[in-house]
């Protein structure tokens, strides 16, 4: 049966760490310079509508280095941008590609895609999540602190589509969250609903860090946003991630951010490239945690 992942739902939590513990096993293959090309003569079509370096990078390096090939393509160089259906474009692409990659705005885009696709269709981001960047961040925490499930984790800025994903996860880890966010810039509420038990929201940054092992933020201004970006500055004043707000984590605690980041903004350099800062490991792994998904999508006997 074709599978998608679109939000950290798709996968059930067995399979999610299956498919981390596989992205560490690949990570360390390729360090062997190992050949392994289980998607020999695969196709993935990357429709990305929004810009990208890691994404996009890590995905294409992913499919030749597991022996396919990668298509990347625009809406506006399609007939997508001269209004052909989502539904039409669907059914093309996947009589002639084995996985697609979409990055763009709606979220519904890309469940429409999916429901009329034959192939494996994955998130590299929407407006309402960012689901791969997960499958890394989790991988980086294993490697360098062990397992996340039980672990308290702090969301310091907006309430965007990274800190959706992360909400998604506490559910399928099981770790604690806690979110402070400006008023107006809090998560989806029916997110929230949906995992609780494992995230709380909480007034002031300070509260979300006290002790945790974990501190993560994003830009306060996301792509789209960027018509907003001076009101954002101001209504997330005493919201930057500096180095006396991370000294009340616990002392052993990382901090993690998705990039591209913002350094005097939504984190001071001092911490961003600070010896607790996991953020190019988090990079690196979109790759291996990537290659893991594709395997689990598209090789049968890797679920
Ligand atoms: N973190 C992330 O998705 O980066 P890009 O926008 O560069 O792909
Ligand atoms: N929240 C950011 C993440 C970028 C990877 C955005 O959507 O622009």
């Amino acid at each position: 049966m074709r599978r998608h992942f679109l939000t950290l739902m798709d996968l059930s939590p067995v399979e999610l760490r299956r498919v981390i513990e596989r992205a560490m096993e690949l990570k360390a293959r390729s360090r062997l310079r190992e050949r392994y090309l289980p998607l020999e003569g695969r196709i993935l079509a990357m429709i990305f509508d929004k810009s990208s370096t890691r994404t996009r990078v890590s995905f294409e390096a992913a499919m030749t280095h597991l022996g396919g090939s990668a298509i990347f393509l625009t809406s506006a160089d399609t007939q997508l941008g001269r209004g052909e259906p989502v539904e039409d474009t669907s059914q093309v692409l996947s009589r002639m590609v084995d996985v697609v990659v979409i990055r763009t705005t709606s979220h519904e885009m890309v469940e429409t895609f999916a429901a009329h696709s034959r192939v494996p269709v994955i998130n590299g981001l929407t407006d309402r999540y960012h689901p791969c960047q997960l499958l890394a961040d989790v991988q980086t925490y294993r490697e360098q602190r062990g397992e996340i499930r039980g672990r308290t984790v702090a969301w310091v800025g907006d309430g965007n589509n990274v800190c959706h994903s992360w909400i998604n996860a506490a559910r399928q880890f099981g770790f604690d969250l806690r979110i402070a966010t400006p008023p107006g810039y809090a998560p989806a509420e029916e997110l929230v609903h949906a995992s609780r038990g494992f995230v709380a929201l909480v007034d002031t940054p300070r509260q979300a860090v006290e002790g945790v092992d974990i501190v993560v933020t994003d830009t306060w201004a996301s792509m789209g946003d960027e018509d907003e970006k001076e009101r954002r500055q101001k209504d997330f004043d005493g919201y930057t991630v500096d180095q006396s707000l991370m000294n009340t984590a616990h002392p052993d605690a990382v901090f993690m951010h998705c990039l591209p980041a913002y350094r005097g903004l939504e984190v001071s350099a001092e911490v961003m490239d600070g010896p607790r800062s996991l953020v190019f490991d988090q990079a690196e792994n979109r790759m291996h945690a990537q290659k893991a998904l594709l395997e689990f999508l598209l090789v049968p006997g890797t679920r």
